[in-house]
């Protein structure tokens, strides 16, 4: 008799991570510096100073926490490559013991039948090509990136068949040139942001190109972190604010990736603005080829946004975002003259202020397949919490299945609705490092013994959510 389930056969239950947050091994087998790990030295711009030197120390521990992965049941394993391991001056020569490191990775996934997805890009930069060029502020950085790409597609593509180019390149750019939070660290620098931006997708256009010519017949496509929004009231100016994010805070991203242009209200405000981006002919043609070879729209979902307008005097485009875990420390971010993000009163909050919505993950989905009819592939979506280990060793998260649970019930009803979705990763499978948030912001099925401060035992844990997905996984979402 066929099991007939609501998530399609093949779909694939899947966790994610990046290579900063849980690798470790810094200086280890011939890894170069990274801008992360200059950036996290600067005193003030982590959450008490934490760095990634250490992390989770995946880079020894993989293969105990693909074993646990395996004893999951995981479909798929989304995991980013440090550019610094393969290349450490981020070109040049290629370090082996790089390539080495991520083949047993995929390997020993593949030897538990779970599906390696590749972000190529998650963040840190070989800082080598900061000092020569300036990063993504030069274009001499696409060349470079590609070259990057075209060697891991190379060295496992005949194994690896999910591509993903870049991870939220909406963060790391507004992030990197706006709010000065992530490296370089520049502030309200909007003429530079959008021409960095231009770079990125160029970079991506023409990996993505290089792939099939090299006759990748693999899933490639990005993962763009998506805040749907809704408008505060059905007051016309408010509605046409919500229209105006979308076409600056969504869109700008996604039609580039799925159409190949950009959009033009928004592209118009900018050139008034005089921050739009020098785009030739040239890149407009290449940026279309590579909108018709990408095969899925990768999203990153944890929260929805309020538009309300917002005069000319209003709210500032950069509050302070809550990276201490103290409710109600968060600011109302916006842009004036168009927007402004007040609180929505019918949800509650995470810890840091994220408001919890699994109904914006299905409007996701629907917009993206009324907009651009791609296959999706969630590439993030979980909780940051304070979890507690009990004296006896256990986690109770029960707030945390609380979360996914929505999320899965709504990405069913999407799928139902006619989305195609093809992979669920919740972030993330261990407890890692977050960015900002040092790590006391934990996401994990597996809890890892550490602190901020370095010491502990860096032992794993299943929490009360490892036993919960491993049920889902292996009953297709049907008991949700
Ligand atoms: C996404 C990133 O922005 O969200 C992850 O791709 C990140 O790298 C995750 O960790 C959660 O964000 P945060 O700030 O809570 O760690």
């Amino acid at each position: 008799e066929m099991k007939v389930t609501k998530f399609p056969e093949g779909f694939l239950w899947g966790s994610a991570s990046a290579a900063y947050q849980i690798e470790g091994g810094w200086r280890e087998d011939g890894k170069g510096i990274t801008n992360w790990d200059q950036f996290v030295r600067i005193p003030g711009k982590t959450y008490k100073a934490t760095t990634g030197d250490v992390a989770v120390d995946h880079y020894h521990r993989y293969k105990e926490d693909i074993a646990l992965m395996a004893e999951m049941g995981l479909k798929t394993y989304r995991f980013s490559v440090s550019w610094a391991r393969i290349y450490p001056e981020g070109r040049g020569e290629v370090n082996p013991k790089g390539i080495e490191f991520y083949e047993n990775i995929i390997d020993e996934c593949l030897k538990y039948g779970i599906e390696p997805m590749v972000t190529i890009y998650h963040w840190d930069l070989p800082q080598a090509l900061v000092d020569l060029y300036g990063g993504w502020e030069s274009e001499e950085i696409i060349e470079d990136y590609v070259n990057y790409a075209k060697t891991l597609f190379k060295a496992y593509g005949s194994k690896v068949k999910y591509w993903i180019t870049f991870n939220e390149q909406n963060i790391f750019t507004s992030l990197g040139w706006l709010t000065a939070q992530h490296p370089p660290g520049k502030f309200d620098d909007q003429k530079t942001f959008y021409q960095v931006n231009h770079h990125v997708f160029m970079a991506h256009a023409k990996a993505v190109l290089a792939y099939r010519e090299m006759g990748g017949t693999g899933k490639i496509g990005a993962s763009f972190a998506y805040t749907p929004s809704y408008a505060l009231d059905c007051k016309p100016e408010n509605v046409m604010s919500k229209h105006d994010y979308d076409e600056l805070k969504n869109f700008w991203w996604m039609d580039v990736y799925a159409y190949g242009r950009y959009p033009k209200a928004a592209m118009n405000y900018l050139r008034k603005k005089g921050f739009a981006p020098v785009v030739t002919k040239d890149d407009q043609k290449i940026l279309k080829a590579a909108a018709a070879e990408i095969d899925f729209m990768g999203v990153n979902y944890y929260q929805s946004c309020v538009c309300e307008y917002n005069p000319m005097d209003g709210v500032t485009p950069y509050g302070t975002m809550n990276t201490t875990g103290v409710k109600g420390s968060a600011q109302v971010l916006g842009v004036p003259g168009i927007y402004k993000n007040p609180a929505n009163p019918y949800l509650m909050t995470t810890d840091w202020d994220w408001s919890i919505d699994p109904v914006g993950l299905r409007y996701c989905c629907r917009e993206i397949t009324s907009r651009y009819d791609l296959p999706i592939i969630i590439s993030e979506n979980g909780l940051g919490a304070f979890d507690k280990k009990t004296e006896d060793n256990k986690i109770h998260d029960e707030y945390r299945i609380d979360y996914l649970r929505e999320h899965l019930k709504e990405l069913g009803k999407a799928i139902e609705e006619g989305c195609e979705v093809l992979a669920y990763c919740t972030w993330s499978f261990t407890d890692l490092l977050s960015w900002l948030n040092g790590y006391q912001k934990r996401y994990g099925f597996v809890y890892v013994d550490r602190e901020e401060e370095e010491g502990a035992t860096l032992d794993r844990y299943k929490k009360d959510s490892f036993y919960w997905y491993q049920d889902v996984i292996k009953q297709d979402g049907e008991n949700l």
